[in-house]
């Protein structure tokens, strides 16, 4: 039985570009799957035909038990869709975006707006509700997008990188509300470049490269397939570091390796920032004087060395258009680079 979101061999090309090249997906009902990759990865694109913007040249995908390329009307009335490609409109303000979403899903009037007054106030939009969009900073928009896209409470969601841009206290805004979104029962494909909103919010993640899902799993899962979490320590004193290797060696779940010439020790663990204050409080215990030490998590820049042997290119400023073709171009280099 396939699952909320289904594709199998989804193929678009664009010229000379394959965006996808075979994308398979199956997302159990209810559930939260990242699909994490870098800039020009196919992300997007997987999405588009997903939500029926965009007709893929081969495959087949199936979402909300409605057949995508037989049924797209269906599969709209039943998805709800937020990110790059959603339309806020900058010229209406926040509430008149609301209401006129459900317009289009033809809901009664007094209804939208009931709908509308009361996803403003759970988005904390409500004082700004009567300015345009125009005037509303990014994590304004970014709630704003998401509001519109929850105007009729689809049970499948589609979010295209919903907090690239967005600053520390933002994101961790919207990932409560995704996470409650998530609690009331909806399936949500969800796409990041960031392996630690995948972490924090999905229960699998399919790492896609070049239109390919190239690994997937459980964050855990990728994590251990780059060596997981690990606690580098610098020592002050090159003859500390042997008495120091023990200790680490108590915490490690592996192998401690020794870097001499740098006085740095690694010991992969798990346990995060308590495990971390119990190897500071047994290294000072001891008498070992450290220089740095510190918690090292996989980035998604690990991840991908680790699956592919290249870095992850990736663009970390507000993903306006310039951005985005930017990018596109960088990575047309990079392609015509590696076909040489
Ligand atoms: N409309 C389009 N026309 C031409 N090339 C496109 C178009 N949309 C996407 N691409 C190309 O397809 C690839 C995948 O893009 P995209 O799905 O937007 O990646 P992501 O969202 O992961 O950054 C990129 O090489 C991009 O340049
Ligand atoms: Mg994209």
């Amino acid at each position: 039985m396939p699952g909320a979101i289904y594709a199998e061999g989804l193929v678009k090309t664009f010229g000379d570009v394959r965006a996808l090249d075979g994308v398979d997906l199956d997302v159990p009902e209810g559930t939260v799957l990242g699909l994490l990759g870098p800039n020009g990865a196919g992300k997007t694109t997987t999405v588009r035909v997903l939500t029926t913007l965009l007709r893929p040249d081969s495959g087949k995908a199936v979402v909300a038990g409605i057949d995508v390329l037989k049924h797209p009307n269906e599969v709209r009335r039943a998805i709800g869709l937020s990110g790059q490609f959603a339309a806020v409109d900058e010229y209406l303000t926040g509430r008149e975006n609301l209401q006129m979403v459900g317009q289009l899903y033809q809901m009664r009037s007094k209804a939208a707006k009931a709908r509308a007054d009361e996803l403003l106030e759970r988005f904390n939009l409500a004082d700004a509700a009567d300015r345009t969009a125009k005037t509303y900073s990014g994590g304004m928009r970014r709630r704003l997008d998401l509001a519109a896209a929850l105007v009729v409470s689809p049970p499948v969601m589609f979010m295209d990188e919903p907090t690239t841009g967005l600053d520390p206290r933002n994101r961790q805004q919207l990932w409560g509300i995704i996470q409650e979104l998530v609690a009331g029962g909806t399936t949500l494909l969800l796409t990041t470049q960031y392996l630690e909103e995948a972490d924090h919010l999905a229960h699998d993640i399919c790492v896609v490269d070049h239109g390919k899902v190239i690994a997937r799993g459980t964050s855990d899962q990728l994590k251990a397939r780059t060596g997981g979490e690990r606690v580098e320590v610098v020592v002050h004193e090159r003859d500390h570091m042997a008495t120091a290797r023990e200790v680490l060696a108590g915490f490690g779940k592996g192998e401690t390796s020794v870097e001499e010439h740098t006085r740095k020790l690694t010991v992969p663990v798990s346990g995060g920032a308590k495990l971390l204050a119990e190897v500071i409080r047994e290294l000072d215990g001891r008498g070992i004087e450290i220089d740095d030490i510190g918690l090292r998590r996989p980035t998604l820049d690990d991840v991908f060395i680790s699956l592919t042997g290249h870095a992850a290119e990736r663009i970390t400023e507000e993903n306006g258009d310039g951005a985005a073709a930017a990018d596109t171009t960088g990575r047309k280099a990079a392609r015509k680079e590696a076909a040489k």
